[in-house]
């Protein structure tokens, strides 16, 4: 043994337990029973140890209409770092004309040397072509064994439904799951087109120019064509009622449907677009956050399941920078909000509310996660064999979240001022101590890339 972590409440998605852990090789050797006295150890009295959190929707490194996002793999994954995630699944988005290969050659170049936690990719497909299609057969094979396609964004991101269609029947036959963006991107820019032409350039008008419908409409058609082509889909950032809906309907039908929701549409509503002096654009994401409503019917499907998992969508456009361009003109604002150091502390709020038990909480924000995108049981639990990538959270410390403590390269922290209890006290990846108290004390580059494992291979059932 090279390290054991005494005296901790051990959680898991399945229960809480006291033992000690027994880490050797970066891995779990022992789980309980006795250590000895002479090994060196991390005292965990009074803290839960869970395993690190999953984060399977960031943007890092990115770059949206000509803007570059503040953080980078070091400092996002730092971040990540910090707020008990030792895991994320970046988008790596093809940019139009390049092959599969060249943007994972790309984002190889950002991440390498860089990411303070592991990471694996997703692929963004945008521009698919014959030979593109043929690459995402071999994706699986490199370890990718998901890819992202959009619904809405015309002109850059979109794709249509054949699109759409032809990508699901090819995960079909290599076993990796699509995750799809679901809004309906052309009512979404009609309605933005009409409120602009009448004036209404606020922030807010981003809120009403996607309602729920924007978003349930296509959620209901991406569910129709997997169940079309009976393969398994993944809705990303699921956000209100009406889309939720369309998701029960399906999963009636017998479609396998997962989905996700993030932590910006359990808090925050259409009314934060509305603050004073364009501090709305800070709340300028897409889907639009919704209602209070809302955030409760979340909560009770996060709390059943029928939602699977919590991730961030961190994207870092700064305030000063790069949401200012909108000024005049919501439709100019880049669209995303930070997260990924929020995320666990603001979600186990939920715990401390009673909407979600302590089991749940690893389950949402690590192991669900873990399962579905092909890094389970390495990532995502604590069992012998698994990655010593461990969270030692302390369920009384409080804080007040504020942008000076957080390790982004942001100038805003969409919870700003909210009051929360529970935080990460250690974090180790596979067995290295990275974090103390909130700072980091690893080597960026440590990260290592995370070859996933097949969408079949553990969710068949
Ligand atoms: O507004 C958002 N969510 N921006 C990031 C890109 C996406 O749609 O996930
Ligand atoms: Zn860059
Ligand atoms: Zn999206
Ligand atoms: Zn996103």
């Amino acid at each position: 043994m090279d390290l054991v972590i005494r005296n901790g409440t051990v959680v898991t998605a399945g229960g809480t337990y006291a033992a000690d852990i027994g880490i050797a090789e970066g891995k779990i050797a022992q789980i309980g029973g006795t250590f000895d006295a002479g090994l060196p150890a991390l005292d965990a009295s009074g803290l839960y140890v869970m395993p690190g959190g999953v984060d399977v929707h960031t943007h890092l490194d990115a770059a949206d209409a000509g803007v570059h996002s503040a953080d980078d793999f070091r400092t996002g994954t730092i971040a990540a770092a910090c707020g008990g995630t030792t895991t994320v699944v970046d988008f790596c988005a093809q940019a139009h004309g390049q092959s599969l290969s060249d943007a994972i050659a790309f984002w190889d170049s950002k991440a390498e040397g860089a990411a303070a936690v592991d990471y694996g990719y997703h692929i963004i497909v945008t521009d698919m072509n014959e030979s593109v299609f043929e690459e995402l057969a071999g994706l699986p094979e490199r370890g990718i064994t998901s890819f992202k396609l959009f619904m809405a964004y015309r002109g850059t991101n979109m794709i249509d439904d054949v699109t759409l269609l032809r990508a699901l029947d090819q995960a079909r036959r290599s076993d990796a799951l699509v995750m799809v963006h679901a809004e309906n991107g052309d009512a979404a820019d009609y309605l933005r087109d009409r409120f602009a032409a009448e004036g209404k350039t606020t922030p807010y008008y981003h809120a009403l120019s996607r309602p729920p419908r924007v978003e349930a409409e296509a959620t209901a058609r991406a569910l129709a064509l997997a169940e079309i082509v009976d393969t398994p889909i993944y809705i990303v950032h699921l956000t209100c009622g009406e889309a939720l809906d369309e998701l029960i309907r399906a999963k009636r039908r017998g479609v396998r449907a997962y989905a996700e929701t993030c932590t910006q549409y359990l808090y925050l509503t259409r009314e934060d677009l509305a603050r004073p002096d364009f501090e709305g654009a800070k709340f300028v994401f897409t889907p639009p956050a919704r209602t209070e409503a809302d955030h409760q019917i979340l909560w009770d499907a996060l709390a059943n399941r029928t939602l699977d998992a919590i991730s961030s969508d961190h994207c870092s456009w700064s305030f000063k920078d790069h949401k200012s361009r909108g000024r005049d003109d919501f439709r100019k604002i880049p669209n995303g909000a930070p997260g990924v150091e929020e995320r666990l502390m603001m979600i186990y709020q939920g715990v401390n509310e009673g909407r979600i038990t302590l089991c749940d909480f690893v389950d949402l924000v690590a192991t669900r996660p873990a399962r579905l995108f092909g890094m389970f049981p390495r990532k995502g639990t604590i069992s012998v064999g698994a990655d010593a990538d461990l969270v030692l959270w302390d369920p009384e410390a409080e804080c007040v979240i504020a942008q000076r403590d957080m390790h982004n390269a942001m100038d805003y922290s969409s919870y700003e001022g909210r009051k929360v209890k529970g935080m990460p006290r250690s974090v180790l990846l596979r067995g290295k101590l990275i974090v103390e108290d909130r700072n980091y004390i690893g080597t960026p580059g440590e990260g290592t890339f995370l070859r996933r494992d097949r969408f079949a291979a553990r969710n068949r059932d």
